[in-house]
């Protein structure tokens, strides 16, 4: 028998072992982009977030940069939406506008990730285009659309590109419609393992991206079914893949683990909007220490296998400095 506490003792000796810990390095920042100028405008579903306009996110990207942020996943807000969701392949949409800005003054010092999808875009809601008589989300005629609004953020510079919509062949759809345009450098972290999650509520208030019929549980993963998951990550790679993502985080740790011993490609843990939520709704009322919990969520992420985490606590870990 040894005195285990003798690993305890001081701050040193615990800090020197402290191996799972997220670090700056691995974090991702989540971005909202709005139409027109001069608009910062706190989201009031995911409090201490803001959705901006090219112009001043432009301005604030100063200070992301000098907190020690590097890269980014950006979404849009549309108030212009349309069956097809036309504003998703915009080449002036404030998305694409962004990126060409952002990359004009920034260069290779960020890393911009596109959220690929249609329902910020489209009248229905829908990551895909539906039937108009059924109601059913249409696959292949779905991937089409994604893939064109993949090739518009990747003309305007984006790094990357992330599709989120979970319809069958879209990362192998966007990576053939990104070579054949000489995109072959962009590259694609899949939204692989996505759950129709009640997590994501806070996201959809944010920009009004929630299904206006039914719901996303023919396209997203049942989270009661586990068995999919190897599938899904083996598709998304044979695709063409450069990354995977599993998505919410907290509630399927284990399967980040799962996807951990099944591939070698980067793994990308998203902590989603409800989760942030439920941290910043509580530690608003006292009830529980930020700091602690922002901590222990984030390492359990990277403790289970994630190498990237995309979380919007990241802005407020390096502002308080909460990963010294
Ligand atoms: C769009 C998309 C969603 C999220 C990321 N991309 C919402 C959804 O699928 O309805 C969720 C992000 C979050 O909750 O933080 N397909
Ligand atoms: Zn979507």
């Amino acid at each position: 028998m040894t005195r285990l506490r003798n690993l305890r003792r001081s701050k040193i000796i615990r800090d020197s072992l402290g191996h799972h810990h997220v670090e700056r390095r691995q974090l991702i920042y989540p971005l909202f982009i709005t139409s027109g100028h001069g608009v910062k405008k706190e989201i009031s579903t995911l409090p201490s977030q803001y959705i901006y306009s090219p112009d001043v996110l432009l301005k604030e990207m100063e200070k992301l940069v000098d907190l020690g942020l590097n890269k980014f996943l950006l979404f849009g807000e549309a108030h212009e939406k349309d069956f097809l969701g036309t504003g998703a392949y915009d080449s002036d949409g404030s998305v694409a506008t962004t990126i060409r800005g952002l990359k004009e003054v920034f260069g290779d010092s960020i890393f911009l990730i596109s959220d690929v999808c249609l329902c910020p875009y489209t009248s229905h809601g829908h990551c895909g285009i539906p039937d108009k008589t059924t109601g059913e989300i249409k696959n292949d005629e779905s991937i089409s659309l994604i893939a064109k609004s993949a090739l518009t953020f990747a003309e305007a510079g984006s790094d990357w590109v992330a599709p989120s919509d979970m319809m069958d062949f879209r990362v192998g759809a966007i990576r053939k419609t990104l070579d054949a345009n000489g995109l072959t450098k962009t590259g694609i972290l899949s939204y692989s393992v996505k759950f129709a999650s009640a997590y994501y509520g806070p996201f959809r208030g944010a920009i009004d991206s929630s299904p206006r019929f039914g719901d996303r549980s023919t396209y997203q993963m049942d989270p009661r079914d586990m068995r999919q998951v190897s599938r899904e990550i083996s598709q998304d790679i044979a695709e063409g893949a450069d990354a995977v993502m599993v998505k919410p985080a907290l509630a399927y740790l284990d399967v980040i683990k799962t996807v951990r011993n099944l591939t070698d490609l980067p793994v990308a843990a998203y902590n989603v909007s409800g989760e942030y939520t439920m941290v910043k709704e509580s530690a608003s009322k006292g009830l529980v220490e930020e700091r602690g919990i922002v901590l222990e969520n984030l390492g359990s992420m990277v403790r289970a296998g994630a190498d990237w985490v995309i979380t919007y606590h990241a802005r407020e870990l390096l502002e308080r400095n909460w990963l010294e």
